[in-house]
């Protein structure tokens, strides 16, 4: 049989990567994108088994235009598709910092939607296809009156919204998620937050193979939480 096969965006490092290492040990062949192809071959060749490092910046639509036709032409199709990539984006509301929020918005938001475009053709081939989006507790609309960090927050809601959206009108064909991982140790979460990768990793491997999850929802330590 053939090895099922999944994309994860920035799994170069943090949490991505270690998404990358247990579907790796789970025997799925893992497409270990990242902008920066050289960071994609290192972790390729550091898992070691069941990986193919591919170039994929989300802000470039070029870049995943290119990688979509690479899978296609070394896989013939994709079963799992994981939005990993972002960045921070601390700018507030009220600083109408435009760049700041702009790229954030770019790479959180707009990344993922880009990804989806060129992927989601490849994921249709599957019979059993998913979208994984990495979103946030910090994107929960009862959580945006705390404030601070305004443009990752708007990203993220805002991602929640397109996986409502991308999960109804893609109903029976590809089911899609957003998860939470929880406040995870990696260069975002930085070192004092209380988990470590392998649990920031564990919802999306969880989304990614299991049958029960329902499309269209999202979830945190594979329980489905609030928006
Ligand atoms: N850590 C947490 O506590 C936490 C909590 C809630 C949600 N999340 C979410 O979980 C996901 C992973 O977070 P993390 O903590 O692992 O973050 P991280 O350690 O900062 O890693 C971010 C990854 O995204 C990549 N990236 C950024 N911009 C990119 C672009 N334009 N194209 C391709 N890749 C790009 C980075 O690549 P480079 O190495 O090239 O920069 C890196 O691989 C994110 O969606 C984050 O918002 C994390």
């Amino acid at each position: 049989m053939t090895k099922k096969t999944i994309l994860i965006t920035g799994a170069n490092r943090g949490i991505g990567r270690e998404i990358a290492r247990q579907m790796a040990d789970l025997n799925w062949q893992v497409i270990v994108a990242a902008r920066n192809l050289q960071s994609a071959q290192e972790v390729s060749s550091q898992i070691g088994h069941n990986t193919f490092a591919i170039q994929l910046d989300v802000t470039n639509e070029d870049s995943i235009k290119i990688a979509a036709e690479k899978v296609s032409e070394q896989f013939g199709r994709l079963d799992v598709l994981v939005n990993n990539a972002a960045i921070m984006g601390n700018a507030s509301m009220r600083s109408f910092d435009l760049q700041e929020i702009n790229q954030t918005m770019d790479t959180n938001f707009m990344g993922p939607v880009r990804t989806s475009k060129y992927f989601v053709p490849l994921l249709k081939k599957s019979d059993d296809a998913r979208i994984i989006n990495l979103s946030s507790g910090m994107g929960e609309l009862a959580s945006l009156r705390s404030g601070g960090y305004g443009a990752y927050r708007l990203s993220k809601t805002s991602l929640n919204a397109f996986t409502i959206l991308l999960a109804s009108e893609l109903q029976g064909s590809v089911k899609v998620f957003a998860m939470c991982p929880g406040w995870v140790q990696t260069d975002m979460g930085g070192k004092g937050a209380p988990r470590p990768v392998s649990k920031g990793a564990e919802t999306a491997v969880w989304l990614a193979t299991d049958q029960h999850p329902v499309s269209g929802n999202f979830y945190r330590d594979k329980n489905v939480i609030n928006w």
